[in-house]
């Protein structure tokens, strides 16, 4: 045997020692880290239970302390035996319209201690805030935009601008990341709203970028991270806060106005759903204000125009049942529409960039239904006192900067 040979075969069974070795990163698949890959995300608050998603690098089981005293005293302890890394749990049997402190121990880390306020008992008109906001997504597409706008470098300058404002939740609108198949952007989501997500929960709304890069096959990997609220799905689902009641509905893959959304034509699971949820909440004594979250907006001056076939199949659903207001996404802009005494808000715009798409040219802001358009990293923060709802559209400056100034502001009443 040549020397090489030999040298060659000791360097291959030294190799074969390492990988093998106990603790080394590849036996037994475990991660060289521990700990956190992505700390406790809040979702999906109710009055008696929060949604609790994390991951760890290694898989572990978990303990979960929550207390109402800040200094943790008195925690009661619900251990959480799932032997997994990623962990999306419904913590239940919590108290209405109380403040929690909690943490998390799992994969031998502790995580900081988050907050979060259960949600009123409907019916409650007493004062809370919540915020919209929506695409968040990064923009690895033409190397000329990114160049000329960045990539999403102003997520975290809008969510740290959102958390100044201490809402009691949120409701994003759609587009979390570029592609929702895709872990990478994901995890990059998660770590950019750690802070934010650790002491405010989220409604999540379906975006046409959830599915593939926009235009993919209807698959979506992301949900695997989102909690939905309790007896829902992503697809569609309502929650109660308060006098409050939501409807998230999914306006699915469609990225332009010509797309035809099947989804919600008469007849189809979805719009039967949307039919009788929002009778029940228009005939429930304890709702005074109802809105609805979804992605593709009825009306936009911008790039993608209005979408008769979302107008003609929401519209009058929107007005027989009474809705306040319906909160969107999809353009990179701050719209606000009124058409029929049904009021428009397009917030979409918190990270991704805020351009003019090169193929549609100039936005038309020109559009009869506009009442306020501003081409800028939005969010809108929603505070609801009893029969008045009083909406303020923030920019934030970006660029690094989380300097917020006011883009607008209204009040509706019942
Ligand atoms: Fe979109």
């Amino acid at each position: 045997m040549k020397a090489s040979r030999i040298i060659l075969l000791a360097l291959l069974a030294a190799v074969a020692l390492l990988l093998c070795a106990p603790g080394s990163a590849l036996a037994g698949g475990s991660d060289p880290e521990t700990g956190f890959r992505i700390p406790p995300a809040l979702q999906a608050v109710t009055q008696t239970s929060v949604g609790m998603m994390w991951e760890t690098h290694n898989s572990d089981t978990g303990v979960i302390k929550l207390s109402v005293n800040s200094n943790m005293s008195g925690a009661i302890t619900k251990n959480i035996s799932s032997n997994i890394k990623r962990h999306e749990v419904r913590v239940t049997g919590l108290a209405a319209n109380t403040l929690y402190y909690y943490t998390v121990k799992s994969d031998g880390e502790t995580s900081a201690k988050g907050s979060f306020l259960t949600a009123l008992p409907k019916g409650t008109r007493m004062p809370f805030r919540f915020m919209v906001y929506g695409d968040s997504r990064e923009a690895p597409w033409y190397e000329d935009i990114v160049a000329k706008y960045g990539d999403n470098d102003d997520h975290l300058p809008c969510v740290v601008s959102m958390d100044y404002y201490a809402p009691d939740f949120l409701v994003h609108v759609g587009d979390f990341v570029y592609d929702g198949n895709d872990t990478d952007p994901i995890y990059n989501f998660f770590d950019v709203e750690k802070e934010l997500l650790a002491n405010n929960p989220l409604l999540a709304t379906y975006g046409n970028h959830e599915f593939s890069g926009g235009s993919g096959s209807g698959n979506t990997l992301i949900d695997s991270w989102l909690i939905p609220a309790p007896g829902g799905t992503f697809d569609h689902y309502s929650v109660n806060y308060g006098n409050v009641h939501i409807l998230v509905i999914n306006t699915g893959e469609g990225v332009w106005a010509s797309d035809n959304f099947d989804l919600l034509k008469p007849g189809s699971t979805q719009y039967n759903f949307i039919v009788s949820d929002l009778a029940a909440a228009k005939a429930d004594a304890g709702i005074d204000h109802i809105f609805v979250s979804m992605h593709a907006p009825p009306y936009s001056a911008a790039n993608f125009g209005d979408n008769q076939t979302l107008i003609n199949a929401l519209e009058p659903l929107f007005k027989t049942y009474g809705v306040r207001a319906i909160f969107m996404g999809h353009e990179h802009d701050y719209q606000h529409m009124v058409h029929d005494g049904l009021h428009y808000i397009l917030s979409g715009g918190c990270g991704s960039p805020i351009m003019d798409f090169p193929w549609k040219g100039d936005q038309d802001d020109t559009h009869a239904n506009l009442i306020k358009y501003d081409d800028v990293l939005n969010y809108v923060i929603v505070d609801v006192s009893g029969s008045t709802v009083n909406f303020q559209a923030r920019k934030v400056a970006g660029n690094g900067s989380s300097s917020s100034s006011v883009i607008e502001s209204f009040t509706l009443y019942k």
